[in-house]
């Protein structure tokens, strides 16, 4: 086992002029669980593939434990890979499929078969082992591809989007799976997605990316509750925060005429034009004869336990989306206006020009 230690590694493509990876710091802890998520072409792939040496390191360093890996051929790294595309081969068996890389690793019959055997019982497999893969199921094949990697026992396991290609109801199962097989072998584990549920579900630790650029890492609570800036508040969470535009002064700040609290810290650190967070979860619904923002509802979507309102208001002529989560149930008409309101504490507060938090 081993941590893993990103140096200000960059990399840049060739015939590139911005950095596909750009300066990355990034410690992880020996046994850890780490997400790398971003949308599409951030450079988690990239990150994860100069970890395993499938590309170049142009600037900056790579550690695994103590050895500088920088330069190392991908064999001599310790890492297993698991992709989205995990190919197994058609013609052999399930024991085969994952004794292949033992075998040409110039591991015995012997060895070969008890690792095998060892990682069957953890991932379930021990009853398949002589089925092929035609005959297995996505999240057994899938689990196939994970043995592949396991039977290595390699110090740190990389994983490219492993799920996408499971259906939404497996993925769910197979997620949980994942994540306790991991405590269970403690491999450090670089794992990455797009998918920020999968992220926040998964990983002891998320590092959010965007444009080759590390946002923040933190525990997924910490992310959720304190995002570093606007790109990681609108990103991490589901539904969305709301992000209205506000303008700070001495008694809170002001969505067009709805005072909206915020916190002293806040208030003082800004220049003025800031950026107000809310997650759906922290508005209530204005009591009577209370001020609060005045939304128009398009839609509510009962879910039974709880439910959202979608709908729209106007800030200075401009209309932006708001949603709210409704612990109880209502009856609100489409195209009503409700009052919604919220306290100091549950408000984010972000410098509109930078993105960056203001608020504790
Ligand atoms: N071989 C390559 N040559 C040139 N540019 C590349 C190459 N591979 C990736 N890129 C570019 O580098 C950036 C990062 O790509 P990367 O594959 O790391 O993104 P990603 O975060 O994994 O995205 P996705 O979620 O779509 O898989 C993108 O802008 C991409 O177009
Ligand atoms: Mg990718």
């Amino acid at each position: 086992m081993a941590s893993v230690r990103f140096d200000n590694a960059q990399r840049i493509y060739p015939g590139s002029d911005t950095p596909a990876v750009d300066h990355l710091d990034l410690d992880i802890e020996d046994g850890e669980f780490m997400v790398l998520v971003g949308p599409s072409g951030c450079g988690k792939s990239t990150s994860l593939r100069m970890l395993a040496g499938l590309e170049d390191v142009d600037e900056g360093d790579i550690f695994i434990g103590d050895r500088n890996v920088t330069l190392m051929p991908p064999k001599k790294r310790d890492i297993a890979m698991v992709f989205q595309n995990y190919a197994l081969y058609p013609h052999m068996s399930v024991a085969e499929n994952m004794a292949f890389s033992l075998k040409m690793a110039g591991f015995g019959k012997e060895a070969r078969t008890s690792r095998v055997l060892e990682a069957a019982k953890v991932l379930g497999l021990d009853q398949y082992l002589d089925r092929k893969p035609k005959a297995l199921s996505g999240g057994q094949r899938q689990r196939v591809a994970m043995g592949r990697a396991i039977v290595r026992q390699p110090q740190v396991f990389c994983m490219d989007e492993p799920l996408s290609n499971l259906d939404a109801k497996l993925r769910v199962s197979t997620r949980t799976q994942i994540a306790a097989l991991q405590q269970r072998l403690g491999i450090t584990t670089v794992y990455v997605t797009h998918d920020q549920v999968e992220a926040m579900t998964m990983g002891d630790r998320v590092a959010v990316m965007r444009d080759g650029v590390l946002q923040q890492v933190d525990t997924p609570l910490n992310l959720y509750d304190r995002p570093a800036n606007l790109f990681v508040a609108g990103f991490i969470g589901s539904p969305s925060m709301n992000l209205l535009p506000a303008v700070a002064g001495p008694d809170g700040a002001r969505i067009g005429d709805y005072r909206v609290p915020i916190d002293r810290t806040a208030a003082a650190r800004s220049s003025g034009d800031i950026t107000v967070g809310v997650r759906p979860e922290a508005w209530r619904v204005a009591g009577e004869g209370e001020t609060g923002l005045p939304v128009t509802v398009s839609v509510i979507e009962e879910l039974g336990a709880d439910g959202f309102l979608y709908g729209t208001t106007e800030v200075d002529g401009a209309v932006h989306d708001v949603v709210v989560r409704l612990d109880e149930r209502r009856t609100v008409e489409k195209g009503a206006t409700v009052h919604v309101t919220t306290n100091p504490a549950r408000v984010h507060v972000f410098e509109t020009a930078t993105g960056e938090r203001l608020s504790a």
